[in-house]
């Protein structure tokens, strides 16, 4: 995960990488173009520019659409289950494809977990060696980072941005982290602060787990539906994926990840 702003010119769509070297930058464009030779439906790649020591450009086509959530947001439940459907259909679809060639998803989380400050290096410990009992070496293409507003449609067709974190592994690890994420959104929407959330799915230890995940549930019924996967084997992602969520600005937001991570470990180092 790096920083990177976006503008755009003519019928191209540049992604300025702030502080990533060039060669991070230029195996984002060969992901991508492997991403789009093998047919998925997502903006072609056309190059890379050096523009100084710190600053490399990606330039890709440019979508004449929008994000998913305009399609939903504010327009009631059936849209919502609409463009989640769409969703779910767009990542089975990704998760077909076969990326052996391309990096592993889990040294990606192992990466963000190492790294974050905001882990004891017992929590590190725990969720990497956690994570290495899930991890079955599964090869299908994921995309690293997918939620609503990494989907783009224009009202006919729908495509998939923002590749850089995208490798091979485990398609229910990947759900897993739009699951967490409509989770923590689900908490900000209805208007509960943290602390009341917390309470709501902290209250009684053993079942906290079936608790937190009811706000993602609609995503993950029609993700496990389409895919096949149990959700269980959705689910056991839920603390490597919270790992690698807590290294965020929003203080609000770390607090709460933080939590559910030590809520997790309680039960687990039982
Ligand atoms: N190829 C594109 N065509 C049109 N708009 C795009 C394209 N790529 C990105 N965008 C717009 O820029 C925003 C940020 O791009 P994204 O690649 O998701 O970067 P970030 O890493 O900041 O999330 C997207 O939400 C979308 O609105
Ligand atoms: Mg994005």
């Amino acid at each position: 995960m790096s920083d990177s702003r976006v503008y755009r010119d003519g019928d191209k769509m540049v992604k300025v990488y702030q502080s990533a070297t060039y060669e991070y930058v230029k195996q984002a464009y060969l992901r991508q173009k492997f991403i789009y030779d093998a047919g998925l439906p997502i903006p072609a790649v056309f190059g890379i520019t050096k523009i100084n020591e710190t600053e490399t450009a990606l330039e890709m086509e440019y979508l004449e659409g929008e994000p998913l959530p305009q399609m939903y947001e504010g327009k009631g439940e059936e849209m919502l289950n609409k463009a989640m459907q769409i969703m779910v259909k767009l990542q089975c679809q990704m998760n077909a494809i076969d990326a052996s060639g391309l990096p592993d998803l889990t040294d990606m989380y192992a990466n963000e977990i190492t790294t974050t400050p905001y882990l004891t290096a017992q929590l590190k410990e725990t969720l990497l060696n956690y994570m290495k009992r899930l991890d079955k070496g599964k090869t299908n293409l994921c995309h690293g980072d997918i939620h609503p507003y990494n989907i783009m449609y224009n009202g006919d067709k729908y495509w998939i941005i923002d590749w850089e974190d995208a490798g091979k592994g485990d398609p229910a690890a990947d759900a897993c982290m739009q699951y967490f994420y409509s989770m923590r959104w689900g908490a900000k929407s209805n208007n509960r602060s943290y602390e009341q959330y917390l309470q709501l799915f902290c209250q009684n230890g053993e079942d906290y787990m079936q608790r937190f995940c009811q706000s993602g549930e609609g995503y993950l019924r029609l993700f496990c539906e389409e895919s096949g996967i149990p959700r269980e084997d959705v689910l056991v992602w839920l603390p490597v994926i919270a790992g690698v969520q807590v290294n965020i600005d929003d203080e609000g937001d770390r607090v709460f990840i933080s939590r559910f991570i030590d809520e997790w470990y309680k039960s687990y180092a039982e």
